[in-house]
């Protein structure tokens, strides 16, 4: 059988539950990227409300704490179903919360997995997306038995599409004018990783 056939089997959707009901820390050199607590409403309303982070996000800037506290409240409901897959990412030294990053959805029939990430702008250009993202797709990979992580971004944020480029996702095109958000039309550039250019 081949290994493409193998692995099509592994990702079932009780794994991906059953994972996600209490994710896994996950440990970097810089970063733990744990649960998502209520306790993160501050650092997480930091980051959340700043409309340069949010520029290139489906969502818009939360507009006060207490949006923060509902939202985080929502994910907990969600982790108790096994159907949210973010992790915190925290600084490993301060324990403070400085962004999300995660799976925003798998697709188990296909055997594949997409990734997202977030993070305070206090906190760009030091490459710590690349250092969580890396994680959570060995994650995808090693514990989920997926076969395929794609990821994508709106075509002007220019950073994320380099920190996909930087992990080793290959770019696959884009979608013109595919998503309509906040008002306009967006393009969407799309990167994915298989399996085994990972393991390589
Ligand atoms: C996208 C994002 C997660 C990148 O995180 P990061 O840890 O800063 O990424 P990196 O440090 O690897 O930097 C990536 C690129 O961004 C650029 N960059 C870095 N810091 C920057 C800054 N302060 N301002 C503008 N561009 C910057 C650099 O070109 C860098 O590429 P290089 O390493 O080849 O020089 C972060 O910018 C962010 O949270 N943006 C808002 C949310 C978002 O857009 N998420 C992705 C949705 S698809």
């Amino acid at each position: 059988m081949k290994n493409e056939q193998k692995e099509a089997r592994n990702t079932d959707r009780d794994l991906i539950k059953r994972t996600f009901i209490e994710p896994p820390t996950i440990k970097t050199e810089r970063l733990i990227l744990r649960r998502m607590e209520k306790r993160d409403f501050r650092d997480m309303f930091e980051y959340a409300s700043d409309p340069d982070v949010t520029r290139y996000l489906l969502w818009s800037p939360h507009r006060n704490e207490r949006q923060t506290v509902q939202y985080l409240a929502y994910v907990k409901g969600r982790y108790k179903e096994g159907a949210f897959y973010d992790w915190a990412i925290t600084d490993r030294e301060t324990g403070k919360m400085i962004g999300t990053c995660g799976f925003s959805s798998f697709n188990p029939d296909h055997n594949s997995g997409e990734v997202g990430y977030v993070l305070n702008k206090k906190y760009w250009g030091c490459g710590i997306a690349a250092e969580a993202l890396s994680a959570v797709i060995r994650f995808g990979f090693a514990r989920l038995g997926l076969h395929r992580i794609e990821a994508k971004y709106m075509v002007g944020n220019e950073q994320s599409r380099r920190v996909m480029e930087k992990v080793g996702m290959k770019f696959e095109g884009i979608h013109r004018d595919s998503m309509f958000v906040k008002g306009c039309f967006v393009s969407v550039g799309y990167f994915a990783v298989l399996s085994g250019e990972w393991r390589k």
